[in-house]
């Protein structure tokens, strides 16, 4: 049953925890009169009390009420945890929307529920927009980069309101429209499997200097703190360093040596494994980030590990500004793999499911706002400008020469970590990714020819056309299938 009454909120905020406060706050301070609702009042409340000065808040107690206070049409955005609790909002909007109205997702919503709820939306007549929100609670509120998919109808309607709201570099806005359906939450999810690349080398560096050093985690913060002079500059850097800093009140040591050393996930990560495995792309890096938080957050593996014996040859750094280069070049080459590895896996996305993503845009909104902010960001854009169709983002011609420029840094610093029992999974799985498209033979031929040993799977040859067998198990004699 619709409520027929209009009233006058640009738009509204569903979910008013720390994400969806900020965002309303944003919208409020930019001027737009914002709806605010949440399920339990009090959290409706504490938002106006505390920063009803900074704009013009609506709030209402029921869902019925909070739609009733918005414009036509109604535009409803929605900021609560991922899954059924989704769900359960959207059907409580579409209950009171009507035709043409609009109800945005912008939690990490997994893109194929993103696809199926459009779908039912759509049917009912309403848009449904999955939009990704990167930034975290401070990028909520100052800025973040936003990914909207859904129709191109619908971002007529919001898409002026989002990008003023979203970070601004060079007076241009992070947010655009991505392409219909699934395709903004799927770029978010690229997003942060990219995020946990990007987290897992830098960790992997940090570990490789703090035991190659044995310096302390603030003098390892000053050297991350150097690399921000550095082509890699970025928030994740950036925040190292704050994070290495940090000393525990208690116990007078550095926080990171007290916080329990087991990472925790929320599903974005394997999502992106998941989607890579489907649709046949490599993506090493963020494969590796993933199963070393799991890894790490196993005690029954890291709890068996008594009988293992590592026969490790420990680093002897003789040079250590040389040592640091190193590892900083190792940190670069293999965050160049990471990002063309998840370029590959959206391209692969947009082929599958039909959309239209222009990847250059994409690394435009990623400049500011977002988690993997940073200056190379810039140096990806520029790379899709200068070709949108680049097959392999690693292999333009400056990132070709960037990457060329570490390689034998790269190798070293491997072949220290895998010497030194220092685990790199990362960085070696990224130097063995660029090695793999570099070859001209892989050994994949040898297994074409196991495959067809034991299962008549065929082959082909490189010097005719067609599928081809070998009578293995009789007088080995070839016979062509097609
Ligand atoms: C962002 C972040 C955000 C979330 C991470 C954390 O872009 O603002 O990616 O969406 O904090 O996804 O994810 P994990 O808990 O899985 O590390």
């Amino acid at each position: 049953m619709s409520d027929a009454r209009t009233g006058t909120a640009d738009i509204g905020v569903v979910g008013l925890a720390v994400m969806g406060a900020n965002i309303a706050r944003n919208l409020a301070r930019k001027g737009y009169k914002v709806a605010v609702y949440n399920r339990s009042y009090s959290r409706t409340e504490k938002l106006v009390d505390e920063h009803g000065d900074e704009g013009t808040f609506i709030p209402s107690e029921d869902i019925a009420d909070f739609v009733a206070s918005l414009s036509r049409p109604r535009v409803a955005m929605i900021l609560v945890q991922a899954g059924a609790g989704t769900d359960a909002v959207i059907e409580q909007l579409a209950e009171y929307m009507e035709e043409g109205d609009i109800i945005v997702d912008c939690g990490n919503a997994y893109f194929k529920d993103t696809i199926r709820r459009e779908r039912d939306i759509q049917a009912r007549g309403l848009h449904f927009v999955g939009a990704g929100v990167s930034g975290g609670e401070e990028g909520a509120l100052e800025g973040p980069s936003i990914m909207p998919g859904g129709t191109p109808e619908s971002y007529k309607r919001l898409g002026p309101m989002l990008e003023e709201i979203s970070a601004h570099v060079d007076g241009e806005p992070c947010c655009t429209y991505i392409s219909n359906d699934g395709a903004g939450h799927f770029v978010k999810m690229v997003h942060n499997g990219i995020e946990y690349a990007d987290m897992q080398l830098i960790a992997e560096a940090y570990d490789l200097l703090r035991r190659g050093l044995g310096d302390s985690p603030a003098q390892i913060a000053d050297i991350f703190e150097s690399w921000m002079d550095t082509e890699l500059n970025s928030y994740l850097i950036e925040i190292t360093a704050e994070v290495l800093r940090q000393v525990d009140a208690v116990t007078g040591k550095a926080l990171v040596d007290i916080v329990v050393d087991a990472a925790s996930q929320k599903g974005t990560g394997a999502w992106t494994v998941q989607t890579a495995l489907e649709l046949g792309v490599p993506v090493t890096g963020i494969g590796e980030a993933t199963f070393a938080r799991g890894l790490s957050s196993s005690p029954v593996q890291r709890g068996a590990s008594g009988p293992l014996e590592g026969h490790e040859q420990p680093i002897k750094v003789v040079d250590r500004e040389g040592f640091i280069e190193q590892v900083r070049q190792a940190l670069y080459a293999s965050k160049i793999v990471a990002y063309s590895q998840g370029f590959d896996l959206i391209q692969a996305g947009n082929d599958e499911y039909g959309w239209d993503i222009k990847k250059g845009d994409l690394a435009k909104i990623w400049r500011a706002g977002c988690i993997i902010r940073a200056v190379f960001l810039g140096d990806i854009t520029e790379a899709y400008e200068n070709n949108p169709d680049l097959p392999l983002l690693m292999a333009d011609e400056k990132f070709a020469s960037k990457i060329n420029a570490c390689v034998p840094a790269w190798r070293e610093i491997v072949g220290l970590g895998v010497a030194s029992g220092i685990p790199i999974p990362a960085f070696s799985s990224s130097l063995s990714y660029f090695d793999g498209v570099r070859a001209d033979r892989l050994p994949a031929a040898l297994i074409q020819g196991q495959r067809d040993f034991f299962g008549s799977h065929t082959y082909k040859r490189i010097d005719m056309e067609g599928t081809f067998h070998t009578e293995w198990s009789g007088d080995r004699s070839e016979t062509r299938w097609s």
